[in-house]
């Protein structure tokens, strides 16, 4: 289980993040929802080790991680699926799996990447094609499944349903809940409220740097999120 209280970060003189707290748990898809700059890109590279936070605490399975460079957050199971998927575009989808997996000895990758290709169908058929020859949506599987080669307890998703046609947008949402019922934490920051709110367990709203609130996806009705993001949310 992940957990961030009261997290702040900022870019020199800029205070992107200032009193982020989320929970993730085993099992469960955490939406972060918030307009464009809210502070969730910040909040999910600052937890994932990509930046230093300036004051606040990182915790999984109750460690302190606060602070950690991303190579010992993966080692202590927690990975970043960055916003704009990021594959190794001239790799093959079978290589950049194996990035992911890196840590691990070779069985292990082995057996790992079994696993991927059965919980990702599309990327067994593709295996040996150029990643960047993939459409967005099996991108977005692709990234997916680097990440959990890592063997990760802690997935964290920047807005995986970006620049997506809606059919894409649903399979997408439907293996980040198929994801956490696997056994994962999963926490996905999402612009498109409509989307998340789809497949999310909790919701955390942040506006401004600042959790502002924070609730089962279930009280998260429609009205009320549009009510705190503004216009932004639920149009795309
Ligand atoms: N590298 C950076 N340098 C300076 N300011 C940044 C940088 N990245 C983001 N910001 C600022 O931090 C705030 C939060 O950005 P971000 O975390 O990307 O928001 P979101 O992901 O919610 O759209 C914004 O005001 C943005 O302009
Ligand atoms: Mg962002």
């Amino acid at each position: 289980m992940l957990e961030v209280n009261d997290l702040h970060v900022s870019y020199g003189a800029v205070n992107a993040v200032q009193g982020v707290s989320l929970r993730a748990e085993v099992g469960k898809v955490t939406l972060v929802l918030g307009a464009n700059g809210a502070g969730k890109s910040t909040t999910l590279r600052a937890v994932a080790g990509y930046h230093k936070p300036k004051a606040g605490s990182v915790l999984v399975d109750g460690a302190d991680l606060t602070g950690s460079r991303a190579h010992k957050m993966v080692r202590n199971q927690l990975v970043l699926v960055p916003e704009g998927r990021r594959v190794f575009a001239t790799l093959t989808v079978e290589e950049n799996l194996r990035i992911g997996g890196y840590r691990a000895s070779r069985a292990e990758v082995e057996a790992t990447m079994a696993e991927v290709y059965e919980q990702f169908p599309i990327l067994s058929d593709r295996k040996g094609q150029q990643a960047g020859l993939l459409s967005g949506g099996e991108q977005q599987m692709l990234a997916f499944g680097r990440a959990v080669m890592s063997q990760p307890k802690v997935i964290l998703m920047d807005e995986p349903s970006m620049g997506l046609a809606p059919t894409m947008v649903d399979s997408v949402m439907t293996k980040v809940r198929e994801i956490a019922d696997r056994g994962i934490a999963v926490l996905i920051v999402e612009q498109n409220a409509d989307a998340g709110l789809r497949v999310a367990d909790q919701v955390s709203v942040i506006t401004r740097g600042k959790t502002v609130w924070t609730g089962a996806a279930a009280d998260a009705d429609t009205a009320a999120v549009h009510a705190v993001l503004g216009e932004t949310a639920l149009e795309k």
